[in-house]
């Protein structure tokens, strides 16, 4: 990779990945290290042509208020002081929170003072990883868990791409996807970009598992458990396989490895795999932010159905038909979960709103059809708004709106009575139901 880089210190600035984020949105590579690098780690980063030294909330450590290392320091590179009175006697500017400005800083810095090349963009880097994946695969083989998420999508793709039929993709439907996902991965992959993809439809063994199970945590858990272990049964059909893909993306990176962070979430994708198994990891999306991964999906011919879904918890649909799974009514849930995202495409809303679904809880209720009694479920709409979901907001849907998939709804979905909706925020509610 012979792209220019400049590297934002991660001295505890909660807005690090902002600022990394800013300088790749005009066009140049940037990557965020720790405050304490080493000269021999800074002499392994290609074509750093300045620093950006972002003090923060969270500067000091155990007591101790951190400063960059005298690798940095003596550099003699370019940086940029925000909010940071350490080693470097540099002008101390406070990064202005409207966005222009913090732009137009950041680009005189960039552009003008380290004359930094402008040469970050997707086809770069799908070019650049196409020949990183060959060096480090050579004739071997890899093997991906294919989920049909955006970023396992994105890493299949650009496997595709890079090494063909060395690529095994494996994807295991646990009987709790959306409806239409699954066709869809066997089609875009299987079919389109044509992989070797080893479909296991184990519909029938997650659901027998899941029986009468009520409780929300035992759930998620039997459905990790199980999903670990269909995948590394059909791992073990296959011969000869040296490496695992894996869809780590940059904030997985940034927020599990930094030194400053209060909080540090673990983050694991396809964790939990027996110790016998032994693979080395290929991570090609490790460097980019979630924006830009929908942007290399699209860049390798993704559908934008694909890239631009809404997150989708591993344990799918499961955690949204409330209490002891019954096959009718999951059936309920991904009937009216697929007429929500119908409705919610054709009114303009599908790009708008952050995520939305529908809940189909255990309880029914006396309702009238066809001038006779019924006695159904409820499904309730949750359609809510956030950047980082650890808070979220309800979305204001309109009215007619509403009656009109409420409609849709009661009429096309076997065994759906009424429809509420729910407008409780996150807190006190979680997003999900369970
Ligand atoms: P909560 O319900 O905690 O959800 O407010 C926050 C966001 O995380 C998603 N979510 C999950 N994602 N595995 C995932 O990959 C999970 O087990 C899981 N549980 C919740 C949820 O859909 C929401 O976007």
């Amino acid at each position: 990779m012979q792209q220019d880089m400049i590297v934002v210190i991660d001295l505890g600035s909660e807005e690090n990945s902002l600022v990394a984020r800013d300088i790749r949105a005009l066009g140049v590579y940037s990557e965020i290290h720790p405050h304490d690098l080493t000269a021999d780690q800074l002499a392994a980063l290609p074509n750093v042509r300045g620093f950006v030294l972002n003090g923060g909330p969270n500067h000091i450590v155990d007591g101790e208020k951190i400063d960059i290392s005298e690798a940095i320091a003596t550099a003699g590179l370019p940086c940029l002081t925000i909010e940071h009175t350490g080693k470097l006697p540099c002008d101390v500017e406070k990064l202005p929170t409207d966005e222009a400005t913090r732009r137009q800083i950041l680009s005189d810095f960039v552009l003008g003072t380290c004359k930094a090349a402008q040469n970050w963009n997707m086809e770069n880097f799908i070019n650049d990883q196409v020949e990183l994946i060959r060096r480090q695969v050579g004739d071997r083989k890899v093997l991906l868990a294919l989920s049909g998420g955006v970023d396992s999508s994105v890493v299949a793709a650009l496997l595709i791409k890079a090494i063909g039929k060395q690529l095994t993709c494996v994807h295991v439907n646990h009987g709790l996807l959306r409806k239409g996902e699954p066709e869809q991965v066997v089609n875009v992959f299987g079919k389109e970009l044509g992989a070797n993809l080893v479909y296991v439809d184990a519909t029938d063994r997650f659901l027998d598992k899941l029986a009468d199970v009520e409780d929300p945590e035992q759930k998620r858990k039997i459905i990790g458990a199980e999903f670990i272990r269909v995948f590394e049964e059909e791992a073990r059909k296959l011969d000869g396989i040296d490496f695992l893909a894996q869809g780590t993306i940059y904030p997985d990176i940034v927020e599990s490895g930094t030194k400053t962070a209060k909080v540090v979430k673990s983050h694991h994708n396809v964790g939990g795999l027996p110790d016998d198994l032994k693979f080395e990891l290929v991570e090609p999306l490790k460097m980019l932010f979630k924006d830009e991964v929908r942007a290399c999906g699209s860049a390798l011919g993704l559908p934008d159905n694909m890239v631009y879904r809404q997150p989708f918890p591993g344990p799918g649909l499961g955690v949204r038909c409330l209490g002891a799974i019954t096959r009718d009514r999951l059936e309920a849930l991904r009937e009216s979960d697929a007429i929500l995202r119908e409705e919610f495409a054709k009114a303009g809303l599908a790009g708008k709103v952050w995520q939305y679904f529908t809940v189909v809880p255990d309880i029914r209720s006396v309702g009238v059809r066809n001038n006779a009694r019924s006695f159904e479920w409820p499904c309730i709409i949750r359609a809510v708004n956030t950047v980082d979901a650890m808070t979220a907001s309800v979305e204001r849907l309109d009215w007619a709106l509403m009656e009109h998939i409420t409609n849709r709804i009661t009429n096309e979905v076997k065994g759906i009575n009424r429809v509420l909706v729910d407008i409780t925020p996150k807190p006190v509610g979680t997003i999900e139901w369970e």
